[in-house]
């Protein structure tokens, strides 16, 4: 099989991984802490239009990474062993099994950030609303954007994690 269409998969998986990585450790790492320097209207406009685009950058990388990473494998001739247990219990197999655990958890944070903790922070109340609604509206914000916090959290650190698996599976294996 010609070795190039491997090394374009497995460019393109590191590259998805990569900006994956990079992303949410960024996101979480550094600019969230910093949204606190420019005023609460502000922050919360950016956070809004910026948490829309990175909701999406992180789905692009997420599908990527798993649609390379089908094509590493099918290249490699190894697409039927990933359910074989004696090639689980592989040192390589160990390695990629740890990596579709961690993506498959991204997967679930990030479901979870963009269709149920987003529009729960994003809240518009009416103009009319009494200062009871306001007040438990804004408690119920303050969790679900400290939620966002833990998972945004989870990401940058379970995607290192990954990476660091990564290496260790080409390299022959985590033992
Ligand atoms: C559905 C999940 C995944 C599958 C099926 C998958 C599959 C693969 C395969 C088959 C390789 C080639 C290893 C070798 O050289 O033999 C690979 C390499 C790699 N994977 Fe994944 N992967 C997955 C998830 C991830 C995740 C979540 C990350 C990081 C966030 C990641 C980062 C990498 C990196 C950096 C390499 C290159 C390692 C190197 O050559 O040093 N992968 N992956």
């Amino acid at each position: 099989m010609d070795p190039l269409i491997l090394k374009v998969f497995l460019s393109l998986h590191v590259a998805f991984a990569a900006l994956f990585v990079g992303g949410n450790v960024f996101m979480d790492f550094l600019l969230s802490p910093r949204l606190d320097l420019i005023p609460p209207g502000q922050a919360a406009r950016l956070g809004e239009k910026l948490g829309n685009d990175f909701a999406i950058f992180n789905w692009i990388c997420l599908i990527g990474i798993m649609v390379t990473g089908w094509l590493v494998l099918w290249r490699k001739g190894m697409h039927h062993s990933v359910f074989d247990i004696d090639f689980i219990q592989t040192s390589y197999g160990v390695a990629l099994v740890i990596k579709e655990i961690i993506w498959t958890t991204l997967i679930f944070t990030g479901a979870a950030m963009t269709f149920y903790l987003r529009p729960r922070v994003i809240v518009k109340l009416p103009y009319d609303a009494s200062r009871e609604e306001i007040e438990s509206k804004r408690e119920e914000t303050m969790n679900y954007s400290k939620y966002m916090r833990w998972m945004a959290r989870y990401n940058g650190v379970a995607a290192v994690v990954a990476l660091l698996a990564a290496v260790f599976m080409a390299n022959g294996g985590i033992w």
